[in-house]
């Protein structure tokens, strides 16, 4: 499959911090690609040194094929962008707002018009073309800003956090309209620390770690690098020592911990292991409650392969 955008070997520091170091990616045409770390990875940097703002130290930014220079203004048309930090005018309304970033690339009026209000209904902004961007709420002005950065329908899409303390009506908004602009034919990075929005949203997952990829593929395909297969958890009393052994001696668990009220298991591939716990526990007349068991996530994958949380 054709890639739109090659980055290979990116490296910027900010004095002695390696913000971005040696970072390898690409992005597929009419993907969605998600690029997921925690607070302070290098997800901005590596998205600003991909668009020319930030200048690197070294590598190699690939867009269509050219090298991404601060002058390629032919590419940078093709691409919008929805920063992390909201970046709308306050004098302007929300119609005007949005008609003036679209007008820096739609000069005709008919097709601007056209395409503002397509955009309007995407964001779900009708209600509030006329108010000022300090007269919305957090998650209206994050789709102001959004709508902003898509509406002269660009081929590559990025957005970094779009989600970031917004409500989640305005979150699943958001989310919906970045599925459409994708059936569209919208080429995207979504960038976030949300893992389970980018494993609802993404195509493709990069996980970076202090600047680095630490691990890339779909959200099946890194859950499969890692053991636990299964994770099941019940509240109960203390468990004595002969029915905690007689649990270890379940084929497939792989640990077993108590944390509060909880005992939290995990298990590898294998067969029954819910009936087999349960079984252990009824012929035991333990008395459990809230037992649930579900699969792992990007989390465990993270945290398998750094030994820390991803989330806040
Ligand atoms: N202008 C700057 N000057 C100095 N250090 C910076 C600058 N911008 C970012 N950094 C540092 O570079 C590292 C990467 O920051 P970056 O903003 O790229 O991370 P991020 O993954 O986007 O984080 P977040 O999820 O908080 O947005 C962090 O340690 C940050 O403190
Ligand atoms: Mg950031």
């Amino acid at each position: 499959m054709e890639n739109i955008i090659e980055v290979r070997g990116l490296v910027k520091s900010y004095k002695k911090l390696k913000a971005v170091d040696n970072l390898d990616l690409d992005v597929k045409k009419g993907k969605i690609l998600g690029l997921l770390g925690p607070n302070g990875s290098g997800k901005s940097t590596t998205i600003n040194c991909m668009l020319a703002l930030l200048s690197k130290d070294s590598g190699s930014i690939k867009i269509y094929g050219k090298e991404m220079t601060p002058e390629s203004y032919d590419i940078k048309e093709k691409i919008g962008v929805v920063f992390q930090d909201v970046g709308v005018y306050d004098e302007l309304s929300v119609y005007e707002n949005i008609d003036y970033f679209c007008g820096l690339y739609i000069k005709d009026k008919k097709k601007r018009k056209e395409l503002i209000d397509e955009t309007i209904d995407l964001v779900g902004l009708n209600d509030f073309l006329k108010f000022k961007p300090k007269e919305l709420s957090g998650g209206l002005l994050r789709r102001l800003n959004i709508a902003c950065g898509i509406a002269h329908k660009p081929e590559i899409i990025i957005f970094d956090e779009p989600t970031v303390a917004v409500d989640p009506q305005s979150r699943n908004n958001i989310l919906e309209g970045i599925k459409k602009l994708n059936e569209k034919g919208a080429t995207v990075i979504y960038t976030s620390h949300y893992m389970d929005e980018v494993e609802e949203l993404c195509d493709d997952i990069v996980i970076i770690d202090r600047g680095k990829v630490i691990a890339k593929g779909t959200s099946e395909s890194l859950k499969d690098l890692i053991e636990v297969n299964e994770k099941v958890s019940f509240a109960s009393e203390i468990i004595n020592e002969d029915v905690i052994e007689k649990i270890r001696a379940i084929d497939s668990l792989i640990g077993i911990e108590k944390k509060d009220e909880f005992y939290h298991l995990s298990f590898t591939h294998g067969k029954d292991n819910l009936i087999k716990l349960i079984n252990i526990l009824n012929e035991n007349s333990i008395n459990y409650d809230s037992l649930s068991s579900e699969s792992p996530s990007l989390n465990d994958v993270f945290l398998s392969l750094t030994g820390k949380e991803l989330r806040d």
